[in-house]
């Protein structure tokens, strides 16, 4: 098939071949969406293989307000309520019991829905023209997700019916993901809302073990997700935990002519070898923005080995060592 390139003058195309039970990639504040009718199940199923997803990885709902929550899930309860208030439209998607209009293919046979608004300007007047839109990451499995929509047609080109040119996303990373259909509410994967900032609204906030560790064998996930290979370009992404000196004296060796580093601003004039700039070392937003890009970056210049210094772990940059670490396979480095 022909994918469709569409600016966003042309959102109420996208809408007709959404109602027509086709699949439209669509821009958001996190990252591209490949969305189809959320409530109709064989649309829903084109979305799996145009990807390559596994049938047993459930997906996204999502939403343009409020109200349109309440027919998709059995209860919405306070803490529902108060990140509802707080967070959307925005970044974070939150998991409850799912009523009976979801169809199989979203919940991937699960009892729970994951439903999220979307702030993105684009992505809300889509779901407005048409209906509550079931979106997974725009990519085909396994790949980074898509931040720009040349990343889309890499990937999606000939195997979906359209895509909405929104330019780049601002965050970067996907979505939040906090499931309140466990008490206490456990955060499955981090994004652009904070841990820091779910706790001063609700409260205790588990954090999941999957989001800084690998599933140990036997280990059921919490989210079907957490047990698939993640955002892998197609270099050998290694994590190097140390001081900065010592993670510059090591990459310094490794000018191979195969090798690159992701490297922080500050750092790069003091490098020998090439380089992808992750941004600022303080600025997690701006690392978090840039991440996906320069994993496709690597691949596009032929790199087998991508060296990366082990981020901190607090505020966003929580997201950035959950996704880095996927990256690269949970291969870390430990020097000194
Ligand atoms: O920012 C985002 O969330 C993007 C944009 C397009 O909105 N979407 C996205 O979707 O990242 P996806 O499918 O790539 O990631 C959704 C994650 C998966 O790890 C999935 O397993 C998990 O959320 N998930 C979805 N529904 C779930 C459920 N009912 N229970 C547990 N985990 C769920
Ligand atoms: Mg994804």
């Amino acid at each position: 098939m022909e994918t469709l390139l569409l600016d966003t003058n042309e959102i109420s195309r996208a809408a007709e071949i959404i109602k027509n039970g086709g699949l439209v990639a669509m821009p958001t504040e996190t990252v591209y969406g490949l969305a189809a009718d959320a409530l109709n199940g064989r649309a829903v199923a084109k979305i799996f293989e145009a990807k390559g997803r596994p049938m047993d990885n459930p997906l996204i709902v999502h939403i343009a307000d409020i109200s349109q929550i309440y027919p998709l899930v059995r209860e919405f309860p306070e803490k529902a309520r108060l990140l509802a208030e707080k967070f959307w439209p925005g970044p974070l998607t939150i998991i409850l019991p799912k009523s009976d209009i979801i169809p199989v293919e979203v919940s991937a046979g699960l009892d729970t829905v994951a439903v999220r608004f979307p702030s993105h300007p684009a992505a809300q007047e889509l779901i407005r023209l048409s209906s509550p839109l079931a979106a997974p990451s725009a990519n085909l499995s396994g790949s980074p997700s898509p931040t720009d929509v040349r990343h889309v047609m890499d990937d999606m080109n000939g195997r979906i019916d359209a895509v909405i040119d929104g330019g780049e996303c601002s965050v970067g990373v996907e979505s939040t993901v906090i499931t309140l259909a466990s008490d206490p509410p456990r955060l499955l994967r981090p994004g652009g809302v904070t841990l820091e900032q779910l706790r001063e609204v609700i409260g205790e906030v588990v954090l999941d073990s999957a989001v800084m560790n690998p599933l140990a064998d036997g280990q059921k996930a919490s989210s079907p997700g957490m047990k698939y290979k993640h955002y892998s370009p197609k270099a050998n992404v290694v994590l190097i935990k140390g001081t900065e000196e010592d993670f510059l004296s090591f990459v310094n060796m490794r000018n191979d002519g195969k090798t690159a580093v992701l490297c922080y601003e500050e750092d790069k004039d003091k490098l020998s070898l090439p380089y992808i700039c992750a941004g600022r070392e303080n600025d997690y937003d701006e690392q978090a923005r840039s991440l996906f890009s320069s994993l496709r970056e690597a691949d596009e210049r032929g790199f087998e080995t991508v060296y990366a210094h082990c981020p901190d772990t607090e505020g966003v940059g929580l997201a950035v060592y959950n996704r880095l670490i996927r990256a690269a396979g949970f291969e870390v480095i430990e020097l000194g």
